[in-house]
């Protein structure tokens, strides 16, 4: 068995975004958001590079890295420590590719050719969530408070 639990793997395929920090050469953060963020197997994250340059060069300083999922209905998620490898060329590379294109490794297909593929190595995985769940609210009660006051957000935006 791997670090990755199933609900982990559940919430990380469904959400489909995550937002991953990396470290500048100077020490300072860098997050950014990957909505190709998803399971490659019971050990790791993988997301496409289809315009990360910072997230890219600070991996090659440095492969620490963070990636946190939020659902942002539940207000729960994960949130996932590890080490980075940037794949752009061999076996990895076209069976990473492959998976993007055909579905395999439970990967949603994305047809957006991309440069290379961040594959995280998770070392410490672990929940979040909100402080809003206070004694006796649960996962439902969420569920119907932010569904609403999405609903309601892009009624204001449209
Ligand atoms: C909703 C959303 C999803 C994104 N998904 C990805 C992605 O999966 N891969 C990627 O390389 N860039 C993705 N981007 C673009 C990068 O986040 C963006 O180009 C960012 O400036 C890259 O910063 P970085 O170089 O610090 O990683 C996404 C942007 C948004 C707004």
């Amino acid at each position: 068995m791997g670090i990755l639990t199933d609900d982990m793997k559940r919430v990380v395929r469904q959400q489909r975004m995550g937002f991953m920090a990396t470290v500048c050469p100077d020490g300072s953060p860098n997050l950014s958001p990957k909505g190709t963020a998803t399971v490659w197997d019971d050990d790791h994250l993988v997301f496409a590079n289809l315009g990360s340059p910072v997230t890219i060069e600070n991996l090659g300083h440095n492969p620490a890295c963070e990636l946190n999922i939020l659902d942002a209905f539940l207000r729960k998620g994960y949130r996932f420590k590890g080490t980075a490898q940037v794949v752009d060329s061999g076996e990895l590379f076209d069976e990473i590719k492959e998976a993007y294109v055909t579905g395999s490794h439970g990967i949603q297909r994305s047809g957006l050719p991309a440069k290379s593929y961040v594959l995280i190595t998770v070392t410490r995985a672990a929940p979040f969530m909100s402080p809003g769940y206070t004694p006796g609210k649960t996962e439902e009660d969420m569920r119907k408070e932010w569904t609403g006051y999405w609903a309601g957000v892009q009624e204001t935006n449209t």
